[in-house]
């Protein structure tokens, strides 16, 4: 199962083996509304048609650059250093001014860098060693040919709902949790209804993960309900990981 080359918060590492089980055999469209790092994406079998979608623009342009310029992107990692400087430099530059190629180069270098890949404060541990290898280089080449017959969007999630549905298209949906702040995108719980209202009327498959809870419970009744249980390690202190209960819905 091929990994995806960054780490993002909320990452699907730990669930996508259940999540990949249940993709209905009969679609002919993927399509991954929120797609993050893209566990499930980057683990799954390939289908006739893939679409993956964020509206982070940074995420996705790097994914744009990996699958065009990969190579380069690959090259330029290779010479960078890891420091404290060289991340908070990083972290402040006005990155308007980057090519799109040193812009994915910098969003890489963040994610790999940072406290639970956030992007924000520079990692580092006084219990553990250093990674000796600082970036995923070596699997580029692969997520490059990965990306090939991909289409990649940056399109807010009820548009792409909107523009892709059909009967056999399948959408795998994980947005962020309800409660949870750290995305640079506002999805509160008006966004989560007006969701749920674009995806209970479509014409094709959908399954979406949401943390359990009664609002959700409610909100999705008259669909398949399974909970699950997934430790989250965003915690820095171990004995602060907790186990939380998650739900996966779907319309089949
Ligand atoms: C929980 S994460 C997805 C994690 C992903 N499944 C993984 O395995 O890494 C949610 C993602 O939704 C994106 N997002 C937030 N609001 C959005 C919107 N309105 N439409 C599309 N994507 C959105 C965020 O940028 C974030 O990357």
């Amino acid at each position: 199962m091929m990994n995806p080359p960054i780490s993002r918060m909320g990452g699907k590492s730990k669930l996508r083996k259940n999540i990949i089980k249940m993709i209905p055999g009969d679609h002919i469209c993927y399509v991954e509304v929120f797609l993050g790092a893209g566990w499930v994406y980057f683990g799954k079998e390939p289908s006739k048609v893939e679409v993956i979608n964020d509206t982070d623009q940074e995420l996705i342009n790097l994914f744009k650059m990996l699958k065009y310029h990969g190579e380069e992107v690959e090259r330029l990692l290779s010479y960078e250093v890891v420091s404290r400087d060289n991340f908070y430099d990083y972290r402040d530059q006005d990155f308007s001014k980057l090519t799109e190629v040193q812009r994915a180069v910098r969003f890489m270098y963040l994610s790999a860098q940072s406290f639970a890949s956030r992007g924000i404060s520079f990692g580092y541990s006084a219990l553990g060693k250093p990674s000796p290898k600082l970036f995923k280089t070596n699997c580029l080449i692969e997520i490059k040919k990965r990306l090939s017959n991909t289409y990649i969007e940056n399109l807010d999630c009820f548009k792409i709902i909107e523009k892709y549905d059909r009967s056999t298209t399948f959408f795998f949906c994980d947005p962020p949790y309800i409660e949870t702040e750290g995305y640079k995108d506002k999805f509160g719980t008006e966004e989560h209804i007006r969701l749920y209202e674009s995806l209970k009327s479509i014409k094709g498959k959908f399954l979406i993960t949401l943390n359990d809870n009664e609002f959700v419970r409610d909100l999705y009744r008259e669909f398949s309900i399974e909970e699950v249980d997934v430790t989250y390690s965003v915690s820095r202190d171990k004995a602060a990981r907790k186990s939380y209960g998650e739900l996966i819905i779907k319309n089949y």
